[in-house]
């Protein structure tokens, strides 16, 4: 499912364009995120974008930018794709990969490897339609900061995630109470349809 404008600014804002040069995206779909990562790039920077779908690579490939690399790949791979792009570590990973249904092998390994995969100072970011993988983000981040969106549909959460945070906070962390408080109706609902279930 293609993301709002919101959830596209939500979720790119979370990068340092000012000192990003290297950027790796995960869940290219129809480019929406992508369009939004280019426009915001230094002209020196570079993304590398992984996509599994071949028709998503070929429907991207209207994208004409430089700047951009686009491999029809599972990110599990993104290790050797970025060795075979030259590249030996990024500063940002935007992942769009639909975490909640993927298998839990896939998403430990495409974790891992983003983990491996950044810089010191780099970061992670991805959105999902509830906190369940926070734990996993905790687990392999010193940094972990959740962001919302209301103007989505369905709302959503973005996990901004570092092993060092932005000085001073940065002013590109993203600070939601509004997500403890969906979080807590997403999960009473959840409790109340499954107790519904056992009547
Ligand atoms: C929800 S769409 C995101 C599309 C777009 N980035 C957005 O936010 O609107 C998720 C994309 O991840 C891709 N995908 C799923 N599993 C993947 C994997 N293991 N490796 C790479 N891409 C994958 C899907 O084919 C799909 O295009």
């Amino acid at each position: 499912m293609p993301s709002s404008g919101f959830l596209v600014k939500r979720l790119v804002e979370c990068v340092d364009f000012d000192t990003a040069l290297d950027i790796v995206e995960l869940g290219v779909g129809t480019g929406c995120v992508t369009r939004e990562l280019l426009r915001r790039m230094r002209p020196d920077a570079r993304l590398v974008s992984l996509e599994i779908n071949p028709t998503f690579i070929e429907e991207c490939r209207s994208i004409e930018d430089p700047r951009l690399t686009l491999r029809q790949a599972c990110a599990t791979r993104l290790p050797a794709v970025l060795k075979e792009e030259g590249m030996t570590g990024v500063d940002a990973v935007v992942s769009s990969l639909p975490l909640s249904i993927m298998d839990d092998e896939v998403v430990e390994a495409v974790l891992d490897a983003s983990r491996a995969s950044l810089r010191p100072q780099g970061r992670f970011v991805q959105y999902q339609y509830s906190l369940s993988h926070h734990p996993r983000m905790t687990h392999r981040y010193r940094d972990v900061a959740v962001g919302f969106t209301l103007f989505n549909v369905p709302p959503a959460f973005v996990y901004q995630c570092s092993q060092r945070p932005a000085e001073g906070g940065g002013p590109t962390r993203p600070r939601a109470p509004l997500a403890s408080v969906y979080a807590a109706a997403l999960a009473v609902a959840a409790v109340t349809v499954r107790a519904y279930q056992q009547l």
